[in-house]
């Protein structure tokens, strides 16, 4: 298609009003050094991208035991809220809006994050039968069989969430997007190939739910549920997420989450790799937005393999409220421009995705770069 309409309306996701539906999604880089305390180059890279609806920002944990990727910024220290300051502040002085992403890694970390050595906690004492850990030195290793949360521990857990949402509000965000997808802890709780517990955490679909609600609704009573949004990835096997009956899993968790005024619903489609490390998009899987759209009462960002015209046909058709973008946003700082002008894109270099500097991260060009460079 020539022209695109539909990614280009304005829309309002809580309390913020979005210019376009064009969304940058969340992209871990690696690239926060050992304390995880953003520094100026970050903020260069998100300012870069401001012209987009909203930035998601990479995952940051919410405390050392969810510590689960070198370089992998945090929102627990002092010196982590000053160091995102300098990137809330430079994205809104370019006129952006961006919301951070909070996680605990749960299994899919490493021991070798803390400092004595601590095994990583989960639901249960199951490792990822798939995949493999990276550890605190950019090494790529062998899951580590976690230990299994003592129930008296997960509030703490749900603590943690909350005190990261109010650290980020102090740092200056619009907002957080609860990290519930792609095999982290609260995926790792949702499903039963990863939660054999039997207490109330464990077990029926409610309880397995159970925690990702209590996150939810601790961060809704800290900073608002309408700066509160949550990423699901029903489907997706990375980091060896499987259940029993994943449509009757996602239908409880989103008529709850239904029940709750979220500024947004974030769903992930199975079919793109989920560390960009393909091209290919797998076949056959079940859509979640065909699945799920109708299920929730708010808005939905869909992500996971789209094009410009396959996300225009998506808006057009009610299938969501807007398209995040990943691969296309590590390459295109100017996607906005680009997607409205129907201009080609920067292709991405994926040698560059993790770790290292401003290689493959500062200096992808803009078109009017590239124009003037060319004149
Ligand atoms: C380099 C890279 C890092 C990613 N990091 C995150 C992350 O921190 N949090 C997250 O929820 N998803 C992450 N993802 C998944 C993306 O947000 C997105 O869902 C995925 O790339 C599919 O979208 P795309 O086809 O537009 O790239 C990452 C993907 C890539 C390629």
């Amino acid at each position: 298609m020539t022209t695109i309409t539909a990614l280009l309306q304005t829309i309002r996701l809580g309390r913020i009003e979005l210019p376009n539906r064009i969304i940058m999604a969340p992209l871990t880089r690696m690239r926060a050094g050992d304390s995880g305390v953003p520094t100026a180059m970050n903020a260069d890279y998100y300012a870069q991208r401001a012209s987009a609806g909203l930035i998601i920002t990479e995952s940051t944990r919410i405390g050392a035991l969810g510590h689960s990727y070198p370089g992998m910024p945090g929102i627990h220290t002092e010196a982590q809220i000053d160091g995102w300051k300098k990137v809330t502040r430079a994205v809104h002085a370019r006129g952006g809006r961006i919301f951070l992403q909070i996680a605990h890694g749960g299994r899919v970390s490493y021991s070798s994050y803390t400092s004595d050595n601590l095994a990583p906690v989960a639901p249960s004492a199951v490792a990822p039968a798939t995949g493999m850990a990276f550890t605190r030195e950019f090494a790529l290793t062998a899951f580590e069989t976690p230990r299994a949360l003592e129930a008296d521990e997960i509030g703490a857990i749900v603590g943690d969430f909350r005190q990261a949402a109010r650290n980020a509000m102090l740092a200056g965000f619009d907002g957080v997007e609860i990290h519930g997808a792609n095999g982290y802890l609260i995926d790792q709780f949702l499903h039963d190939g990863s939660n054999l517990r039997t207490d109330n955490y464990g077990g029926s679909i409610e309880n397995r739910s159970r925690f990702l609600l209590d996150v939810v609704d601790a961060i809704g009573a800290e900073i608002g549920i309408d700066r509160t949004a949550i990423r699901l990835s029903p489907f997706s096997q990375f980091n060896d997420m499987r259940d029993s009956d994943t449509t009757a899993l996602f239908g409880h968790v989103l008529a709850q989450l239904s029940q709750r005024p979220l500024a947004y619903l974030h769903l992930v489609e199975a079919r793109a790799a989920e560390l960009g490390l393909s091209d290919e998009l797998r076949a056959g899987l079940d859509n979640n937005v065909a699945l799920f759209r109708q299920a929730f009462s708010g808005p939905v960002i869909s992500a996971g393999g789209y094009t410009r015209d396959s996300a225009e046909a998506l808006l057009a058709a009610g299938g969501a409220d807007a398209v995040a973008f990943g691969r296309s946003y590590i390459a295109n700082p100017d996607l906005v421009e680009r997607l409205t002008s129907n201009a080609p894109l920067n292709a991405y270099d994926r040698a560059t995705f993790y770790g290292g500097a401003e290689p493959g991260y500062l200096d992808y060009p803009t078109l009017e770069q590239q124009q003037s460079r060319a004149a």
